[in-house]
């Protein structure tokens, strides 16, 4: 039995979850495992239940569970509330308090959807790379930070990026054993010619590479990286890389593969703690309530959840499959609608998946 917490959270995330639901069901059905699925508030939900974006309840029915599958929290309602008070700070509070060090973000063309890219097709075909994130440290957490009035009455806005060389190193193992599973490429991505904290991170990073022999290591600089990504996307398998340089990577990584709407991603802790588990897009209240978000990064998210968080392979295989299989019967949501394609609602993509499932 897997203790599963759901965060359905603001925007869209009530109807992606939803249709989440039903994957899960339709998965344990085929596949004989048993969910005990427990919704909890987060994000702006919250904050209008409780008055907190992170309810401790909340966070300790995360701790105590298998794994935590988020949908997305935020909305311009909360946009105004002091910093601590965000819907934000609940995605910093739940990988704080799981210790979610590692944040993998997949960005893999799908053959159906290459002419949803914004980039030629020679560009875009077969690009297939994972972002490996540091996600508890760097400049997110680092000390000192605040907005700080100096003896002339003069703000000064401080945030700190630090690294511990035991941060990196765990993170580094993540990015090569990651690597290993796959082309067996790490290109570790910093600011060595001009930050110190990029230059420990480079040294530890060479370090620990000593210990995979059988990867191939390079190093880019973050400005290199964010143009060689557009311009050659093909030549990377696994980017490792910082906090904030992760942050700004995996969106121009995800938007190679057309939509941001087709993307999961995991967020993982030590081993045998719960992972937790969501799309990479945010909540969209724009499009909120009117059934035609595309769920699919949310679907893909309980496939990495299977995956990385309850060792599941084949359930996850068959996920990811179901996917596939509805995108070739031409069945498409509105972001990535294509010429000669039925347009579907969220709720009727999630049905299609869910079919496929059962006929797989
Ligand atoms: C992400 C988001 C978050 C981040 C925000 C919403 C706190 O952009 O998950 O990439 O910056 O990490
Ligand atoms: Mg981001």
């Amino acid at each position: 039995m897997y203790r599963i917490v759901l965060l359905p959270g603001d925007g869209i995330g009530p109807e992606i979850m939803a249709v989440a639901a039903k994957v899960l069901t339709a998965v344990a059905d085929k596949f004989e495992l048993a969910f005990d699925c427990q919704t909890a508030l987060v994000g702006g939900a919250a904050i209008d239940a409780v008055g907190h974006p992170l309810p401790p309840e909340t966070l300790e029915l995360c701790q105590n569970s298998h794994a935590v599958l988020l949908a997305a929290v935020g909305g311009e309602k909360w946009d105004n509330l002091p910093s601590h008070l965000r819907p934000e700070q609940a995605l910093l509070g739940l990988r704080s308090g799981l210790k979610l060090f590692a944040n993998i973000r997949p960005a893999k063309i799908l053959p159906q959807l290459i002419d949803a890219s914004t980039l030629k097709r020679e560009v875009v075909e077969g690009v297939d790379l994972v972002v490996v994130r540091e996600l508890t440290g760097g400049i997110y957490f680092g000390q000192p930070k605040g907005i700080f009035t100096d003896s002339n009455g003069v703000r000064r806005g401080v945030n700190t990026m630090a690294y511990l060389e035991t941060e990196i190193d765990r993170i580094a193992h993540v990015a090569f054993q990651t690597a290993r599973l796959r082309r067996k490429q790490v290109c570790s991505v910093d600011k060595s010619n001009v930050l110190e904290v990029s230059q420990l991170w480079r040294e530890r990073v060479t370090a620990i590479g000593q210990q995979y022999p059988d990867v191939t290591l390079t190093h880019m600089y973050v400005d290199n990286c964010a143009m060689q990504l557009v311009r050659n996307p093909r030549q990377f398998d696994v980017i490792l890389t910082a906090n904030l340089f992760g942050d700004i990577l995996s969106d121009e990584a995800a938007m190679l593969t057309g939509s941001i709407g087709m993307l999961p991603s995991a967020s993982l802790g030590e081993a045998g703690k719960p992972g937790l588990f969501e799309p990479v897009h945010g909540s969209a209240p724009d499009i909120a309530g009117k059934d035609i978000a595309n769920p699919i990064a949310q679907v893909l998210s309980i496939a990495m959840m299977l995956r990385y968080g309850l060792q599941q392979p084949q359930a996850a295989d068959a996920i990811e499959l179901a996917v596939s299989l509805v995108l070739d019967q031409g069945k498409r949501t509105g972001d990535i609608m294509a010429p000669g394609c039925e347009r579907v609602g969220c709720q009727a993509m999630g049905e299609a998946i869910v079919a496929q499932i059962h006929s797989l």
